[in-house]
């Protein structure tokens, strides 16, 4: 019998860095982070977005530090590098949660979308593996965040689809060549409302009828419910589990009505 004097379920005292931490499903995981104990840089592009999640992160009693960055820049992300371990001392957890999306049609979608796309959403996850992991403490976790669209096709999505895709593939490549020092996974979630999507999924309207009705759960998710798996893959209770890809939908991927 295991018998655990605290749940190892937790980031408390952990080092993290949430990319694409500023906005979103990132922003909750980085507050959620802070809110459990761990000191967490949440950086993208927006500088006023960096301070004001800082803030938010600050006042939770945990500390963090304000640096923005692009993940089409490897630079920036050595900046990222550099701070974290200048006012931390080290890395233990890495998420990357940025985000870019494009509607053109498998027919119609040009290089540059189709670039621009794969560049923040595929690239960008291994540009932010190959910076941090090298700085990254024995039994560090990485957690990418791929996407339902990885294995279930919707329209107009090709770009978006074939880049999570990718990142699902990348995510067990890295995992097999990070072992044992560092574990790399992924989180897939489902139709997750964030301020960019709040209108699209808003309630009443055509395609939330449509999903609530599809997903066992009956609704689509709050963004906060996807940091208790990035908590779980991020703690020492996920110390056995690489290469996996955690789906967080309501069901929706292995329900057919
Ligand atoms: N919202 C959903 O329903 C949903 C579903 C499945 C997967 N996802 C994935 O979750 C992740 C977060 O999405 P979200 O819905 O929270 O979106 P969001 O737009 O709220 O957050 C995306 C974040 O990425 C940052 N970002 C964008 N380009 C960047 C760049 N070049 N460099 C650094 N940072 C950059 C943005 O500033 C923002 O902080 C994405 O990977 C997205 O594909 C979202």
């Amino acid at each position: 019998m295991v018998d655990y004097e605290h749940s190892p379920v937790t980031v408390d005292g952990k080092r993290a860095i949430v990319v694409g931490g500023t906005s979103g499903i990132g922003q909750a995981i980085a507050l959620g982070f802070a809110a459990e104990g761990a000191d967490v840089i949440a950086t993208s592009r927006d500088e006023s977005k960096v301070a004001e999640t800082a803030a938010a992160i600050e006042g939770r009693g945990v500390e963090t530090a304000r640096v923005t960055c692009d993940v089409t820049d490897p630079e920036s992300l050595e900046r990222v590098r550099e701070t974290a371990v200048d006012e931390f001392g080290g890395i233990d957890i890495v998420v990357a949660s940025q985000g870019a999306i494009s509607r053109a049609t498998v027919q119609d979608i040009s290089d540059e979308e189709w670039d621009f796309v794969t560049d923040v959403a595929l690239d960008g996850v291994r540009r932010v593996t190959q910076t941090f992991a090298p700085a990254m403490a024995e039994g560090g976790s990485i957690v990418n965040i791929s996407s339902l669209s990885a294995r279930l096709s919707m329209a107009n999505l090709p770009a978006y689809t074939a880049a999570k895709g990718g990142v699902e593939a990348f995510t067990r490549a890295s995992a097999k060549e990070l072992a044992p020092d560092v574990r790399v996974n992924a989180i897939a979630p489902g139709f997750v409302i964030t301020p960019q999507n709040a209108e699209t999924y808003a309630d009443g309207t055509e395609k939330r009828a449509r999903i609530d009705e599809r997903t066992p759960l009956g609704r689509v998710a709050e963004r906060d419910e996807i940091v208790g798996a990035a908590i779980y893959l991020g703690s020492d209770a996920a110390s056995f589990v690489t290469g996996e890809i955690v789906t967080v939908d309501g069901g929706f991927a292995d329900s057919a009505f």
